[in-house]
């Protein structure tokens, strides 16, 4: 049964009646630009065919109601919802960013078949998912790099969760069937084919990301000071040809952080060319480059990470494999060629597995469409009684 079907039955079997409203919004994987978005940089992200569906029922109060089947229920009050801990606060955090004391209420179930935790964007996409509901159920006007924006508004200030806006912008923008090369600076979107011939595979290590939070913000840090020390507004500005004059007292910490950055936007660019060229090889080449670069210069991978993607640069039929995400754990993603789905899924389980211990996971993904209203009752959407 798809996620839509199971969310508008849970729905009835919670609240009595149909949905007047199911949307979805997709997770993401990071084919390559990583750790570039906070650095007005590229990324060459998919939407994938796993994501967050909210079937909803306006209410005439501004209360919101929302079970889902991962976590306890939540409710609160538009009106007076303070800051607290769990789950529901994206949520709130989209609400707050969209103005709450604008929106109606609403009842609603969350079904997501997007892994928690795993690198793969579950909170973009519950997110976006909750900006399309009240969006919806408000008769707005959807604008989807704008519902990006607001919900990255939302995540870091009131979550308090800083990130760049990659996964927001493609779980509200994606494209089926391609990649999107989004430049980070002006948010402008580039749709690349998916080389012919090949598939993307998600490879989850089975670890999840420990003290994201802090490392992630660290890098944040140090790709300012780096970005200050030479001299430019953020480190997108700067070209490799920068480094044959580090400047006087530089920390090599940093200025390994800003070769990462710096390389890894080329690599990005790079990659789109291949990419439109149908040059898989190539792009291949390109996601482990920035693999080693993640590893060695940026220090995001983990010993996991490293085992998966030397797993499945071993298994037959892979043209290139690297960390996703903001790392530390989660998941990898390998380009494969696509006549060899099956040995090489059996391959790197094989492989990682003996390496570490874990028990990986392999999910073949297609790139997915961005956010979308997938069913809207008869009778339409209600505002709240007062608007
Ligand atoms: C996390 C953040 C993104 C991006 C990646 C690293 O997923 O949410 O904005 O910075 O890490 O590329």
């Amino acid at each position: 049964m798809s996620p839509e079907q199971r969310a508008a039955n849970a729905f009835r079997d919670r609240f009595g009646t149909d949905p007047a409203v199911v949307v979805q919004a997709p997770g993401r994987v990071n084919l390559i630009g990583e750790h570039t978005d906070y650095n007005d940089g590229f990324v060459l992200p998919i939407a994938i065919d796993r994501r967050t569906v909210i079937a909803a029922r306006p209410r005439t109060d501004t209360t919101i109601v929302v079970a889902s089947e991962t976590f306890p229920d939540a409710c609160f009050d538009l009106l007076t919802m303070t800051r607290e801990s769990g789950w529901e606060e994206y949520v709130k955090g989209v609400a707050w960013a969209m103005k709450a004391d604008t929106l109606p209420g609403w009842d609603g179930v969350i079904v997501s078949t997007v892994p928690i935790g795993a690198s793969l964007s579950s909170s973009a996409a519950l997110e976006i998912a909750t900006a399309l509901v009240f969006s919806t159920l408000a008769h707005r006007r959807w604008d989807p790099v704008e519902a990006a924006q607001t919900a990255q508004r939302g995540e870091s200030e009131w979550v308090g969760v800083t990130s760049g806006i990659m996964d927001q912008l493609i779980s509200a923008c994606g494209r089926t069937g391609q990649a999107l090369l989004i430049d980070c600076r002006d948010l402008t979107r580039t749709p690349i084919p998916l080389p012919d011939g090949t598939r993307v595979a998600v490879l989850d290590t089975g670890t999840r990301r420990r003290l994201t939070e802090s490392n992630y913000n660290t890098r944040r840090r140090e790709c300012k000071e780096a970005a200050s020390a030479f001299s430019v507004a953020s480190l997108r500005d700067l070209t490799p040809a920068a480094f044959a004059d580090m400047p006087p007292g530089l920390p090599a910490t940093i200025g390994r952080r800003a070769v990462h950055v710096v390389e890894e936007n080329q690599r990005a660019i790079a990659a789109a060319q291949a990419m439109r060229s149908g040059g898989a090889a190539e792009l291949g080449d390109l996601m482990y480059q920035s693999h080693v670069s993640l590893r060695d210069n940026y220090e995001v991978s983990s010993v996991a990470l490293d085992a998966m993607v030397e797993a499945a640069m071993a298994s037959p039929g892979c043209l290139g494999a690297r960390m996703t995400g903001a790392g530390f754990g989660g998941c990898a993603v390998a380009l494969i060629k696509r006549s060899y789905v099956g040995q090489f899924s059996r391959a790197v389980t094989d492989r990682y597995q003996g390496a570490t211990g874990h028990e990986p996971r392999v999910y073949l993904c297609d790139a997915a469409g961005g956010a979308s209203v997938v069913a809207v009752a008869p009778t339409g959407p209600a505002v709240r009684a007062d608007d």
